[in-house]
């Protein structure tokens, strides 16, 4: 989704800023533009398409020393180069970079075109430019006319500006979409997302929600809409800068699947008490005595992360026996969630960004719930938010489709479902089998991945059909989900998930020849209505490709991929891969662009 970035310094702007966009760039996007600042002038330069059209619209050279810069992923009017940022006033004098959506724009445009203003975009980020604009005749201060353009504006903004007057100095302000400033020697960076930064420095300030800051060279000035100066010392991060590279393999996707066994074992790494059986957590800031004080735990995220979620609620449940349920960070939000101070609330995000998250985050905040953050990238806005909760240390993540991230989510809830079941009635005993399977998945996980031949033969056999099912029962339903939306997400494929137990109330109707059904089926309690399932779909002739534990089906299935027995607890991060590996290979038979699916961006940082 849109990105973020600016420098001001004594260095060249230009290759400093196409450098971080080009770290921006798997979150998405369908344009992007530059302001480089120059004597008396901005020069704005926009492209539509890839960093690379960027790249052949700009000078070869330009002695800006000051600049901001943009990758845009539409919302407001369609993706074109006029539609893409920076975006000025009518006269030119400033520039600006927005991300999030300007909610009263069709009123203050209304407002601005009634003085003799005129707009030449379709977007709501141009009547921001214009409204600061205007506020700057009054006193000639960028900082001032920004925010006093903050406070008339409704919606969510992380902004960057410049004005041709002010050589070197950069306003940004934050409400709903991250800004983060680099403080480095005689330079100053900022940018949407700390992986821009880290190549330049490690030392940031955070602008909270509601504040505004002037950045120079040499001086940076934070306050809040009040005009409130706030004191703000820089933070160091501690993440990896990663430039973007697929190494040894053809895409992101694909090198991501191969770092699952790694992935696993970071999580893992401190984590398991082999002692009492039991898991350890630097983070949660929660006493066993408060956390014995729960009686329900409900898990929220969108999309991958609702389904880790899901599947996380259903181990929670089965170890710890507690009620833990999850559901869309979005539809809780919005439905005045009743909050009880007995419910442990998780917030899971790989990015940590997620719009619909973080404000389900604020929302049990606001109403006094504990919730705590499940999320990979560190110092991300959901994890600061939470201030508690578990990290994934899965890696940066760059592949728009979620894998490495989901499976170490799934491993991140057994683990605080074997820590709090341990609190709870689990036997010590239980304890050390859950941890023998935790400690043995990495290499479970190594093996499966070294069967993606196998993956590969089924998933191109399959890949010229239109549409898909995806089946299973419990946490086998989670993982046809994340089956279906791997697939739907990168492949293009219709695919739809069903518990294995409604296809005969509906769905069976569309089941043919053409539809190939994929059930997730594990040897568990429900096997024997699994296979009953199968036996359905194939009496209606509808192939069938089942994912299932070695040795329980035979000739029940057109296609069988056999996973080594974990445990329950662990079961589905195994039962996972060939489904991962399915969406990839069916995807790339298809020609698709597989690590930047359309109409997808890696992190949705609008409603
Ligand atoms: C997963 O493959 C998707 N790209 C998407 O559903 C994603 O999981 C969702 O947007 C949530 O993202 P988050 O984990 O960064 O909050």
């Amino acid at each position: 989704m849109c990105g973020i970035v600016g420098y001001t310094g004594a260095k060249p702007a230009m290759p400093i800023l196409m450098a971080g966009l080009g770290q921006l760039e798997y979150r998405g996007y369908d344009s992007a533009g530059l302001a480089l600042q120059r004597r008396k002038d901005i020069d704005i330069i926009r492209a539509c398409g890839r960093l690379s059209e960027l790249r052949d619209a700009l000078p070869k050279r330009s002695a800006a020393n000051a600049g901001i810069g943009h990758t845009r992923w539409a919302t407001h009017g369609e993706p074109s180069v006029n539609n893409a940022h920076p975006h000025s006033d009518a006269a030119g004098e400033l520039a600006l970079v927005h991300n999030g959506i300007i909610e009263n724009a069709s009123e203050l445009k209304a407002h601005l075109a009634g003085l003799g203003v005129s707009f030449h975009t379709d977007t709501d980020s141009e009547v921001l430019a214009a409204l600061i604009h205007h506020e700057y005749q009054a006193d000639q201060d960028l900082l001032a006319a920004t925010r006093r353009a903050l406070t008339r504006t409704v919606g969510t903004w992380g902004i960057a500006v410049m004005h041709k007057d002010h050589k070197g100095e950069i306003v940004t302000a934050r409400n709903g979409s991250p800004v983060i400033i680099g403080v480095g020697e005689h330079e100053m960076f900022l940018a949407s997302d700390a992986q821009a930064l880290v190549p330049y420095t490690r030392q940031v300030i955070y602008l909270e929600d509601g504040e505004l800051a002037r950045i120079t060279a040499r001086s940076y000035e934070v306050q809040d809409l009040h005009a409130t100066r706030t004191e703000r010392l820089p933070a160091t991060i501690d993440i990896e800068a990663t430039l973007a590279s697929t190494g040894e393999h053809a895409h992101f996707t694909l090198k991501e699947i191969y770092e699952q066994p790694d992935a696993l074992r970071r999580l893992m790494s401190g984590r398991l008490d082999e002692r009492f059986a039991t898991a350890h957590f630097g983070g949660l800031n929660l006493t066993p005595k408060e956390l014995l004080g729960f009686k329900r735990i409900k898990l929220l995220g969108c999309g991958s992360a609702l389904i880790s979620a899901s599947i996380g609620a259903a181990t929670i449940e089965r170890l710890a026996r507690i009620p833990a349920d999850a559901e869309s960070a979005a539809e809780f939000r919005y439905r005045n969630p009743i909050i009880e101070t007995d419910t442990l609330y998780f917030a899971v995000s790989q990015s940590g960004e997620t719009f619909d998250s973080l404000a389900a985050v604020q929302e049990i905040q606001r109403k006094g719930g504990t919730v705590l953050g499940v999320v990979n990238v560190v110092g991300s806005s959901i994890a600061r938010q939470c201030g508690a909760g578990m990290y994934l240390h899965a890696g940066p993540e760059v592949a728009v489709v979620s894998t490495k991230t989901f499976a170490s989510t799934l491993a991140a809830f057994t683990l605080f479902a074997l820590y709090l079941a341990r609190m709870r009635d689990l036997a010590p005993a239980e304890g050390s089998r859950v941890i023998e399977a935790l400690q043995g998945l990495p290499d479970l996980v190594q093996s499966l991945v070294e069967k993606h031949e196998t993956y590969k033969g089924i998933a191109e056999k399959y890949a010229d059909f239109d549409r898909a099912y995806f089946v299973g029962r419990g946490e086998g339903y989670g993982l046809a989900q994340e089956g279906a939306l791997k697939l739907k997400e990168i492949s293009y494929i219709h695919a739809e998930a069903y518990p294995a137990s409604e296809l005969k109330h509906g769905p069976l109707a569309l089941i043919d020849p053409q539809t190939p059904t994929f059930a997730v089926v594990p040897d568990d309690d429900l096997l024997s209505k699994n296979r009953s399932t199968l036996a359905e779909i194939r009496t209606r002739k509808g192939p069938v490709i089942a994912i299932c534990h070695e040795g329980t089906l035979s000739d029940e299935a057109d296609d069988i991929i056999e996973v080594p027995r974990s445990h329950p607890a662990t079961d589905p991060i195994a039962l996972l891969i060939p489904l991962q590996f399915i969406a990839y290979y069916a995807a790339l038979a298809r020609g698709c662009d597989v690590d930047k699916p359309r109409n997808l961006a890696k992190s949705v940082t609008v409603e």
